[in-house]
């Protein structure tokens, strides 16, 4: 069945005061035929359901390979494995991103080397990428933040020029659009989460995609201990209890039960990322006369994913932080996040690595401001103006009055250029 049921069974409840949390997965009767037809035909971990998914997701990419895991994390891994990263090596990372992109390298007893941030984007500042490059370096990871995609004509020309390999953290980006291609078919292996956050979501789970058939071979022997050929097909009838371990493998493969929610996510993915930009330009326009907030800058010759709309306060306009800010709006019941704390801030990677905070500028910067707004299909037009109308009501609240120097100052500069004008005439 393909329904395309577009009521989600989770609703906002709407009364005088809604509460809106800050995520809620989309998921309808197609999610739920899908995952019982999984129990009822008896394959519960990965099958024929995980095939499908697989197949039909490297379609949707437009990718040769498309080779599925339990989550990005587990993905970005076998990345890694794939292209032999080892003991001393070290690999690039921007300074604002998730742990599990650096915490995959530290397994190899390798190193993850920060690189701020552009603050606009909030991607890897690909100024910054040449000057952290050393005679061990051997991949950079660019994180498409919030699903916008990052400078990857750069970033590729820097990688093949100092012949590191790139691995693209995609957690955020599906679908998204370089230059009118899907990422996932742009760096060396792309990596995407399904978890329950996400654009698409299978629970937990993910996804490697690749041109090389090569590394996507070797991941899906990695996924399943190590074992030689198509491990799952030995319960089959086709398949056969002889099978042989070529290397210490993971325990990462996908279930089907998570595939079937893939399958049911999959059908609906371009309408979800639909209403994702429609909530996104409604947001975007509601703020574009308010000073205080900077609204997401997407580049002209890309298209976000939008799976997350983050703003910036900026404090020297506001009696308050991003902190209090973010409290105000928790008790006007709107839940927000923030993306991320730098890597450098966490206890354990201050003391591994050797990074300080005043080599991040942009990083620091943007962190002070930033704060993640709910966005999500199953938001209504109504959500999001009660998002709109408590943001505005923060900064109506908390507003610093101008102070009399700088009124002064733009009364002056207002009356001179009047002046200028009538003398033009
Ligand atoms: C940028 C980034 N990379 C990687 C991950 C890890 O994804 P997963 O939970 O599927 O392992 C996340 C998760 O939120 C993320 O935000």
């Amino acid at each position: 069945m393909c329904s395309l049921d577009r009521r989600p069974f989770i609703r906002i409840v709407s009364g005088d005061k809604m509460e809106i949390p800050f995520h809620k997965p989309y998921i309808t009767e197609d999610e739920v035929f899908e995952v019982l037809d999984s129990l009822r035909s008896g394959w519960l971990t990965m099958g024929p359901k995980t095939v499908a998914f697989e197949e039909k997701f490297r379609e949707y990419i437009g990718s040769r390979n498309a080779v599925s895991m339990n989550s990005c994390t587990a993905a970005l891994h076998l990345a890694l494995k794939a292209i032999g990263l080892g003991r001393g090596d070290e690999v690039l990372v921007p300074a604002i991103t998730f742990t599990a992109t650096a915490e995959v390298i530290t397994y190899f007893n390798a190193k993850p080397v920060l690189v701020d941030v552009d603050d606009r984007t909030f991607n890897i500042d690909t100024s910054r990428i040449e000057e952290k490059i050393t005679k061990n370096t051997r991949a950079i990871i660019p994180v498409h933040y919030a699903g916008q995609p990052c400078d990857m004509d750069e970033i590729l020309a820097i990688a093949r020029q100092n012949n590191l390999s790139v691995i693209e953290d995609a957690a955020h980006a599906v679908p998204a659009l370089y230059k009118n291609q899907k990422v996932g078919t742009l760096g060396d292996i792309t990596c995407f989460s399904f978890y329950a956050t996400k654009s698409l979501t299978t629970g937990e789970g993910g996804m490697a995609t690749t041109e090389n058939d090569e590394w996507a071979e070797r991941m899906k022997i990695l996924r399943l201990h190590g074992i030689s050929k198509d491990a799952w097909k030995r319960y089959t009838r086709e398949g056969s209890w002889y099978y042989e371990v070529i290397e210490p493998g993971y325990k990462y493969n996908m279930t089907d039960i998570q595939a079937a929610l893939g399958l049911a996510q999959l059908r609906k993915l371009d309408w979800m990322w639909q209403r994702r930009k429609e909530i996104a330009e409604r947001y975007t326009n509601a703020f574009a006369s308010s000073e205080e907030i900077t609204t997401p800058s997407v580049k002209a010759d890309r298209d976000s994913a939008w799976h997350l709309y983050v703003i910036k306060v900026d404090s020297r306009m506001l009696q308050i932080g991003r902190n209090r800010f973010i409290e105000e709006l928790k008790n006007e019941g709107i839940s927000t996040s923030v993306h991320f704390i730098p890597l450098y801030r966490h206890p354990y990677y201050k003391s591994a690595l050797d990074g300080k905070p005043s080599e991040f500028p942009a990083s620091e910067r943007s962190y002070e401001q930033i704060i993640s707004l709910p966005i999500y299909p199953s938001m209504t037009d109504e959500h999001v103006d009660q998002v709109v109308s408590s943001v505005r009501r923060v900064i109506r609240d908390y507003r610093r009055p101008v102070e009399k120097t700088r009124l002064d100052q733009h009364l002056i500069s207002r009356l001179n250029r009047t002046v200028e004008n009538e003398a033009s005439c």
